[in-house]
């Protein structure tokens, strides 16, 4: 039995819409974007730390890869307690990543290349170094400049308690305590993630208005969109109610129905994003929504919102069929009831990279093999697509030592939650030993382990089997052949631990093996498949497509 066992696609097909949303016209609505974390992808002068000349100086690598546009991570000013997510100047580069004439000679640069440029935002919060937030902490409790975020008094006899329950995202509270400039203790500010990260007040209008400016700011400059961090944070809850305990789940994830999330306000703070956003007709915004439902996701991105948000269904899917499946239909939903482009992506800076997901309870090698399969799947969906740096080479994470540990969360966890650094490991380009190409400095900000000389870019860019090809090839099929148009997927029947489906109208079809075992495969040209077929037949942890 093949994995297509029936030719005519089952009554269950999902997305897309009878009429063609204006969306499937414009460039990001199929666009391969790539995420740059800028520490750790190339470093131009040696300090040990990714920078952005450090970018231009890749943008041939890139092009060769084919990818259509750039998502940065944060590169404003910030003094990195979050690695450039607490942000002191929203309009300005930090000197560690080149200042400001390096992201302009960037965007002139990828431009040339054809190569879209977008930047991470982050409206939910300051840095405590903004001169805002420096500000707030030296004028009185209720005074104009503390109204611009969210300070409280303590609850308790002498104000000694947090004004509510929250916990930090990151571990520890999520109100901190500050000391009133006549040296008494005094009122206490909200941090949903760090304490050197105090949320903004949305309710005021200054903060939107600064927004708006940034937004124009970097536009006028050539930028081509942004990723909003934190896109289902920025309003809260009237009265800042109690945080119900069964909801205080973990650390670095958030129910649909926490109250430090998803609140019904975050809407009009979008739609009045989208005015601004509008005065550029050709930019995008993709929002970073950690929101499960899908008819409260569909919100974010109606017309008059953001034009994307991210879906993490298949970050966090099993490599099982059913599992898989069960992700790229919810995905669809997600944005079917307001004709949205749906967004699918495997990895970014916050979670574990997918070769070390999918190596759990087996070897690292089938873990690339299955990432391998998956991003097959990925570049067979309608819709944009986000590849996190390094995944192209198969990078897995690296377990770090205590003592290189770098992201908040470790401290603030009180050493219980390792954190993020283990996805976030510069990136290999030459050569055999650390730091292998990616700085002139032995001292890279993360350190880099032995071993890795097989997964630099160098090695695999000859090899026709390397991931790093793969990756070339599906993406340069996946723009120029024909069977890829369409935005409706239909599914096949399937083998157990098998699926397979077919773009509508193109009639790509993809097949995804999550068995054990080699499986039949229908007739039909295989164009590519993540793995040697075996006589004919797709091996296990492997994907092809076909038309
Ligand atoms: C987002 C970012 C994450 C950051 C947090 C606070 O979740 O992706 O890296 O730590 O926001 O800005």
């Amino acid at each position: 039995m093949g994995v297509v066992n029936d030719q005519s696609p089952d009554a269950s097909a999902t997305g897309g819409s009878p009429d063609s949303p204006d969306t499937t016209a414009a460039w990001w609505s199929d666009a391969v974007f790539y995420q740059i974390y800028p520490r750790s992808f190339s470093d131009s002068d040696g300090d040990g730390v990714g920078d952005l000349p450090g970018v231009v100086d890749k943008l041939g690598y890139l092009e060769l890869l084919g990818v259509d546009a750039l998502w940065i991570s944060p590169v404003m000013r910030s003094p990195m307690a979050d690695h450039g997510y607490d942000v002191s100047d929203p309009r300005d580069i930090d000197p560690l990543f080149g200042g400001i004439a390096a992201l302009d000679a960037l965007i002139e640069e990828a431009h040339a290349r054809d190569i879209k440029v977008t930047m991470d935002l982050v409206p939910n919060h300051t840095s405590d170094r903004h001169p805002w937030f420096v500000e707030a902490l030296a004028a009185a409790p209720g005074s104009r400049e503390r109204e611009r975020y969210i300070f409280r008094d303590g609850r308790g006899e002498n104000g000694d308690e947090p004004p509510n329950n929250w916990p930090s995202i990151f571990g520890g509270p999520a109100w901190t305590r500050v000391t009133e400039p006549d040296g008494t203790p005094g009122q206490w500010y909200l941090h949903i993630f760090a304490a050197e990260q105090p949320d903004l007040n949305w309710e005021n209008d200054e903060v939107f208005e600064d927004l708006a400016t940034t937004l124009r700011f970097w536009l006028d400059r050539g930028v081509d969109g942004f990723r909003i961090d934190v896109a289902h944070g920025m309003a809260k809850p009237p009265g800042l109610p109690d945080m119900p305990e069964e909801l205080q789940t973990g650390l670095l994830i958030n129910d649909d129905d926490d109250p430090r999330f998803n609140n019904p306000g975050v809407h009009s703070i979008h739609r009045r994003i989208r005015a601004v956003m509008d005065e550029y007709p050709d930019a995008v915004t993709v929002g970073e929504i950690w929101v499960r439902d899908n008819t409260r996701f569909a919100e974010y991105v109606r017309p008059d919102e953001l034009h994307l948000g991210f879906n993490f269904r298949l970050a966090e899917a099993e490599f099982t069929a059913d599992s898989v499946r069960d992700a790229i239909e919810n995905s669809l939903e997600a944005v079917d009831s307001v004709r949205g482009v749906p967004t699918w992506t495997l990895s970014n800076h916050d979670v574990e990279r997918e070769v070390s997901r999918y190596a759990e309870g087996t070897t690292e090698a089938v873990g690339r093999d299955r990432a391998r399969a998956m991003v097959l799947v990925e570049l067979a969906l309608p819709g944009a697509v986000f590849l996190y740096n390094g995944s192209e080479l198969g990078m897995p994470n690296v377990d770090l030592p205590d003592s290189a540990l770098q992201d908040p969360v470790w401290e603030r966890s009180g050493h219980t939650n390792r954190g993020r650094d283990g996805c976030r490991i510069p990136v290999p380009w030459s050569g055999d030993t650390p730091p292998y190409g990616f700085s002139e400095s032995p001292d890279t900000w993360l350190p880099m382990p032995e071993g890795w000389g097989g997964l630099t870019a160098e090695a695999q860019l000859e090899d026709v089997d390397s991931t790093l090809s793969l990756h070339r090839l599906a993406i340069e099929l996946r723009r120029t052949r024909p069977e890829f148009a369409g935005e409706e997927v239909e599914w096949y029947g399937a083998p157990p631990g098998c699926l397979a489906f077919r773009r509508a109208e193109g009639r790509l079809v993809c097949a995804l093996n999550t068995t054990d075992g080699p499986v039949g495969l229908p007739g039909g040209e295989v164009l590519l498949s993540s793995a040697p077929l075996v006589d004919g037949r797709l091996p296990a942890n492997a994907a092809a497509w076909l038309v």
